[in-house]
């Protein structure tokens, strides 16, 4: 492609980005295609020839628009947001232009020092105590791998880097019943393994137990297991519960336990004053993670990892061959250190322009609307006597089913689950689920880019009536 073909495909390609987001709620919101559709229309071979850019597109719409899931279509309820923004979509045009690799601070010294102000900005966005170092990492599956296993090494004095797992005594880590599977997979990938993530029961709220994770650790040390690190969640997949974190923390600091949290969608909450109470016990915390590609409007992949003590992190996963060696070592952050691929993208670039053109006032009031949303869609819910809610909205999720009278509960899972895909498949609007003490719920987030109150009422009313044709 010449410089001169990629601008005229460049200009076409920016009219059709805009006009996907202005005419984004004109798809259907989840995509409807049977599996395989895609791919057989798709040549089994790759061209022996140059094809045109317009061509390149034509077969996009064609064929590659029908099998996409419309993440940012408003009336998106699905899972917890993947979030974008134009800021953000801007940025990353900058950023696929620029194709730094931005491993080490030489390799692209701006990146690496965007990359540790936008961390000093988030860290006081949420309120983390001032002594916290933040890196960004693609995911938080890969951020709590990366505490799980610094917690591994500061546990082991580091000698399960060294010397292998078989060196280290046995493990022990937890969390609660209703924490994410990474945690179980960061548990499997560390050499921990699956046995030793021990998930400790919930409360009614479905926030984990403190005096049942007390009595795990203890039982755990009475055996001769050495307890490594507590993962706490604040927003839980299922209903966005929140762990204590002080009485969890009290215990970590008791026993000499790593304190990891997971805020992966809720810590976008935190830049409000008002949910500052999340984090009360924060002195505890070790290390701390939350999305921005969630819900704070910044296109994936960038998850915020912040850490007490960095020097733990690097010296877990430091290593220096001699073509990284370079003249700054020491000087500067050199970020491939802080964590598992040497690669890196420069996301900082996507917050710089997303908190900069949204305004932390800008960013504070659609967070606030949104969880507005959620308590006006439980004040409707709660107004039917043939719907139930069944968990405390704490921010975002409201989680509830249809519970017609008469109907027991194996007809009632079904029906729920039967409403769940009929919704899904009108295309207009996507809800996920989840199972809450054997009950199928429905889950409906309200975290979308531009999700308004009047999207909200709208799906609230075709739920409502799709449910009451339903027969048991
Ligand atoms: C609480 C929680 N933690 C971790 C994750 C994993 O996020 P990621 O896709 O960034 O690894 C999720 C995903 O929804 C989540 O809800």
């Amino acid at each position: 492609m010449t410089p001169d073909e990629f601008r005229k495909n460049a200009h076409e390609l920016v009219e059709w980005m805009a006009g996907y987001l202005e005419n984004v709620e004109k798809y259907p919101v989840k995509s409807q295609v049977k599996p395989g559709e895609i791919f057989k229309q798709i040549p089994d071979k790759a061209p022996s020839d140059t094809e045109p850019f317009g061509q390149i597109m034509k077969d996009f719409e064609e064929i590659i628009m029908p099998g996409i899931t419309h993440w940012q279509n408003p009336n998106f309820f699905a899972y917890f947001p993947a979030n974008t923004s134009p800021p953000s979509i801007l940025a990353e045009m900058i950023i696929a232009t620029l194709g730094a690799q931005c491993m080490n601070w030489e390799t692209s010294p701006a990146a690496a020092e965007l990359e540790e102000k936008m961390m000093i900005w988030l860290r006081e966005l949420t309120g983390l105590p001032e002594y916290f170092e933040g890196v960004i990492q693609d995911t938080a599956s890969t951020a709590t791998l990366a505490a799980i296993i610094t917690a591994r090494e500061k546990t082991t004095g580091f000698s399960v880097n060294d010397n292998g797992a078989a060196s280290a005594g046995i493990l022990r880590v937890y969390c609660s019943e209703q924490a994410h599977s990474s945690v179980e997979k960061a548990v499997k990938i560390s050499g921990i393994g699956k046995n030793n993530l021990i998930k400790i029961p919930v409360r009614d709220d479905f926030s984990m137990d403190p005096a049942s994770l007390e009595d795990a650790v203890a039982a755990d040390k009475m055996k001769g297991y050495l307890p490594c690190c507590v993962v706490a969640t604040i927003g839980t997949t299922g209903t966005t519960a929140v762990d204590p974190i002080r009485a969890i923390g009290e215990i970590c600091s008791k026993n000499n336990v790593w304190l990891h949290v997971d805020a992966a969608m809720a810590g976008t909450a935190l830049i409000l004053p008002e949910f500052q109470w999340m984090i009360d016990g924060k002195e505890y915390i070790d290390s701390f993670l939350f999305n921005p590609h969630k819900w704070m409007f910044t296109n994936f992949d960038c998850t915020a990892f912040f850490i007490k003590d960095a020097e733990l992190l690097i010296r877990t996963f430091e290593i220096l061959p001699e073509y990284l060696k370079t003249r700054t070592r020491g000087q500067v952050n050199d970020y491939r250190d802080w964590g598992i691929p040497l690669g890196r993208r420069f996301r900082a670039l996507k917050l710089w322009s997303v908190i900069r053109s949204y305004g932390v006032e800008g960013l504070r009031k659609r967070i606030r609307d949104h969880i507005l949303f959620a308590s006006r869609l439980e004040q409707m819910i709660r107004k039917e006597t043939d719907f139930e809610i069944l968990a405390p909205v704490v921010i975002n999720v409201v989680c509830f089913r249809y519970l017609p009278a008469g109907s027991n509960e194996k007809q009632v899972n079904a029906l729920n689950e039967k409403l769940n895909h009929l919704l899904n498949d009108t295309g207009r609007i996507y809800l996920s689920h989840t199972m809450l003490n054997g009950k199928y719920t429905l889950r409906m987030v309200t975290g979308q880019t531009n999700v308004t109150l009047d999207h909200v009422e709208k799906a609230w009313e075709l739920i409502r009536k799709t449910a009451r044709t339903l027969k048991p």
